[in-house]
């Protein structure tokens, strides 16, 4: 198996990987056992990607656990995901301590069960002032619900005259997003796991140039190795934002 740590630029690495962790259920199935059984065999994989990501020195990933769309899934998964969210974010939070990785959360919290928000609440009040890496959880999270958020406070400073339209920047409208309000820089990488190639309503306008990555590895299997090959096939990449590849070139030449 090819190491590919070793073949990781540390002075290249991505500020801030999002995943779409995903094939849970079918993990399960192929094991004859109950969708919530791969659910929490997830949370090793949650586990060793956060471990991975801090120790080389990423300094934010974010997780896509539960979208506003999942709400429709049958009551019994709910609750049985919920129930293992609220034990997994309070034994996991001395090891985030141990480790200096503080978390946070986006998304519609305030619809998460009561014990849920609290829990959460804790874990992140606990772990505010850690410094290494954040840890951000999407939770009852959907991109277009929280652009419609900003759309509306953003219409709101518009009525009271606060804001003229025509003077609304792309940059305005960022920050009115929950990542910019935590301080969280848009992803240069988006790694998807189960051999769906979509993006399932996540960070639709923080992705807007972010590489994307696409592994048929179920996400309970996923493990530090297929971060580290992630990362390096990401750093294989040009990133041209537009521009041609002779620019790039030439770019990073004056920068030696
Ligand atoms: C991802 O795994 C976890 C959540 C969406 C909560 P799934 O539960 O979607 O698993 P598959 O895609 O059905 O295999
Ligand atoms: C996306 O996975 C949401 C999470 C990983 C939490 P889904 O399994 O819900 O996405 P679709 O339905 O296959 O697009
Ligand atoms: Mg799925």
């Amino acid at each position: 198996m090819t190491d590919f740590k070793d073949k990781i630029d540390l002075n290249k690495l991505p500020q801030h990987i999002a995943i779409i962790m995903d094939g849970n259920g079918r993990w399960a199935k192929k094991r004859g056992k109950l969708r919530i059984f791969g659910h929490e065999s997830g949370v090793k994989a949650v586990r060793e990607t956060t471990e991975a990501a801090a120790e080389l020195g990423v300094k934010f990933i974010t997780l896509f656990a539960f979208s506003t769309e999942n709400w429709d899934r049958p009551k019994f998964e709910i609750d049985a995901l919920m129930q293992l969210l609220v034990n997994t974010i309070s034994k996991e939070t001395k090891t985030l301590n141990d480790n200096n990785i503080k978390l946070v959360a986006i998304g519609d919290l305030k619809s998460l069960p009561k014990d849920c928000y609290q829990n959460l609440n804790k874990s992140i009040e606990n772990t505010a002032k850690n410094t290494r890496m954040t840890l951000v959880l999407a939770l009852s999270y959907s991109s277009k619900w929280e652009i419609m958020e900003a759309v509306k406070r953003i219409a709101k400073k518009v009525k009271e005259e606060q804001i003229l339209p025509e003077n609304i920047t792309q940059k305005d409208f960022s920050d009115y997003l929950p990542t910019s309000i935590l301080g969280i820089p848009d992803p240069e990488l988006l790694i998807r796991t189960s051999g769906e190639y979509r993006i399932s309503n996540f960070l639709l306008w923080q992705i807007a140039y972010a590489e994307l990555y696409f592994t048929p590895t179920l996400w309970p299997d996923f493990r530090k190795e297929n971060l580290y090959e992630a990362i390096f096939n990401y750093q294989t990449r040009e990133r041209r934002f537009g521009k041609t590849s002779e620019q790039i070139k030439q770019n990073s030449n004056e920068q030696i």
